[in-house]
């Protein structure tokens, strides 16, 4: 078993909101599972005076502190908290020193990892007053304890200021001691597209431009812009979920297999993908290949929800947008000429993350004249999440007299398959860069691959006139003017079966 012991993570940014919902509760399963045992997490932040009231600040505000209480005492002794400023050389010499007497009284060697749990503008300031308080020493050595660093998103806002952090970054620590983090890749249904893909012999062959007519990848949020709005007024749909997990996610669907399973064999192969992504050419060809919506008032899970323009923060002219659908080609031999469509959305209809192949259709169409019930297209599902697993779609021949053909699945349910609970991405990441293992974390080279098309999409569009804002119903599945991304050869396919955008 996987497991880490005697190390220290300092996490600044411990009194925010990603600490309470996420990195706690997935510490606090980690340990529960022995996957980290002696270990310190010291929190820092301004707005708690000691530990005992940080405790007490953590056990009300996570969750799944109350469920077991005992437990969660437990656990809480293995936390520690350090009030200090960020913009305050004193607190971090008084950091040093706390840390050091910490960790000798629990006789730790050392081993460190930071956890930027914090605005980006901060990430360069921490890295460069942990190096002078000598905290942080570049590069790795094997004879000494070890120092990594783990960076949040959004890790730049364009490719310039990408690079312009990097750089920040890189001056005192190597690109092996980064570990950006994009949470969508510990999730457990991604990393089973390598194993789904690359473990089994029945579906790679078919994973090219001969079988695949196109490949959608849908990010479906029914939530809003959630309290997050100064943050999301600034970044929109793209910037927030499409340059980075959507980007991650069309990696693993499209990258040929890696040379071996290690970190860089696996993220030289997803580097490629995102760097053959086509740039669209000027701005009228930005126009015809994305589309950008805003959601207006409407309705979700039948509760009536206010449109994004009158949500606390937002401007009441934003031209923000909250969906973005786009068909990207990759000029890669195997994926030559086949579109892959991807779109994500607040307010949409439904909940949903998951990559649906459709393949083509029999050279003969020797069903034509047939009855056809449902869409009889072959089509792979993906669910990333909820609901996670995978089906295949295809005709049947329905029981009784004459030929008439239905759409049937075949489902394999992570639930039912697997008698464990699936672990959040969190735990998954948390427990690898503690271990020292990058290969979930991208790499500096990845995040600018990402950005390249990002820039053109969103350098284009603040030179096209806006759409008419809002243009699609919170409720709805999006604007009306996504279904033109399909090519129209899509919309007719296997005789009756059209498919647009899937709907689950
Ligand atoms: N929340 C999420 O679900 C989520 C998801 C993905 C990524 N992220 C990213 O994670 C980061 C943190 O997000 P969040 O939602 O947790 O933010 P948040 O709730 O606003 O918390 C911000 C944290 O930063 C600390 N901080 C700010 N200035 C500081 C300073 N000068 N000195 C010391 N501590 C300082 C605050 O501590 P004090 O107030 O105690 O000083 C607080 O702990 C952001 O980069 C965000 O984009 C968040």
């Amino acid at each position: 078993m996987d497991r880490v012991e005697k190390a220290t993570l300092v996490l600044f940014g411990g009194t925010g909101d990603l600490a309470a919902r996420k990195l706690i509760p997935a510490l606090f399963s980690l340990w529960k599972h022995r996957q980290i045992v002696d270990c310190l997490i010291v929190a820092v932040g301004r707005r708690v005076e000691s530990t005992e009231q940080f405790r007490e600040m953590l056990t009300q505000r996570v969750s799944v502190a109350k469920k077991d209480l005992p437990t969660w005492n437990e656990f809480a002794r293995c936390i520690e908290f350090h009030r200090g400023d960020i913009q305050t050389r004193a607190d971090f010499e008084s950091l040093r020193d706390h840390l050091n007497e910490m960790e000798n009284a629990r006789q730790l060697p050392g081993h460190r990892l930071f956890y930027y749990a914090v605005t980006p503008s901060l990430f360069g300031p921490i890295t460069q007053q942990l190096s002078e308080v000598g905290l942080l020493r570049r590069g790795l050595e094997p004879a000494q304890p070890w120092q990594r660093i783990i960076v949040e998103k959004p890790f730049g806002h364009d490719a310039e200021s990408a690079a312009t952090l990097d750089e920040s970054l890189h001056v005192y620590a190597s690109e092996r001691q980064i570990y950006r983090i994009d949470h969508y890749l510990g999730k457990e249904t991604v990393q089973n597209l390598l194993a789904f893909r690359f473990a089994n012999g029945l579906f790679e062959p078919l994973w090219n431009n001969n079988y695949i007519e196109h490949v959608q990848i849908s990010v479906a949020e029914a939530v809003g812009v959630e309290g997050r709005a100064e943050y999301y007024e600034k970044a929109g749909a793209l910037r927030d979920m499409m340059q980075n997990h959507m980007m991650q996610l069309l990696a693993v669907t499209a990258m040929e297999p890696p040379i071996g399973l290690d970190a860089d064999a696996i993220r030289d192969e997803k580097v490629k993908i995102l760097r053959s992504i086509r740039l669209p050419a000027n701005p009228a060809e930005v126009d015809i290949l994305t589309v950008r919506g805003q959601y207006g008032p409407g309705e979700v899970d039948g509760q009536g929800v206010i449109g994004y323009r009158d949500e606390p923060d937002v401007a009441a002219e934003s031209t923000t947008p909250t969906y973005v659908a786009a068909r990207l080609f990759l000029d890669t031999w195997r994926w030559a000429g086949v579109p892959f469509l991807m779109r994500h959305g607040k307010r949409l209809a439904k909940r949903g993350t998951e990559v649906a192949i459709k393949f083509r259709t029999p050279a003969l169409a020797l069903f034509r004249g047939t009855q056809v019930f449902g869409n009889c297209t072959n089509l792979l599902v993906i669910r990333i999440q909820p609901n996670e697993g995978i089906s295949l779609h295809f005709g049947a021949k329905r029981p009784g007299a004459g030929m008439r053909i239905s759409t049937v699945q075949m489902d394999f349910e992570y639930q039912k398959s697997f008698d464990k609970e699936i672990p959040e991405a969190y735990e998954r990441l948390l427990l690898d860069a503690l271990l020292g293992d990058p290969t979930l974390f991208t790499r500096s080279d990845e995040v600018a691959a990402t950005w390249r098309w990002a820039d053109v999409v969103i350098d284009a569009w603040n030179v096209l006139p806006p759409p008419t804002f809002p243009n699609y119903s919170a409720g709805s599945w999006g604007p009306s003017a996504a279904e033109a991304l399909f090519p129209a050869g899509d919309q007719v396919s296997a005789g009756s079966c059209p498919l647009g955008w899937r709907r689950w």
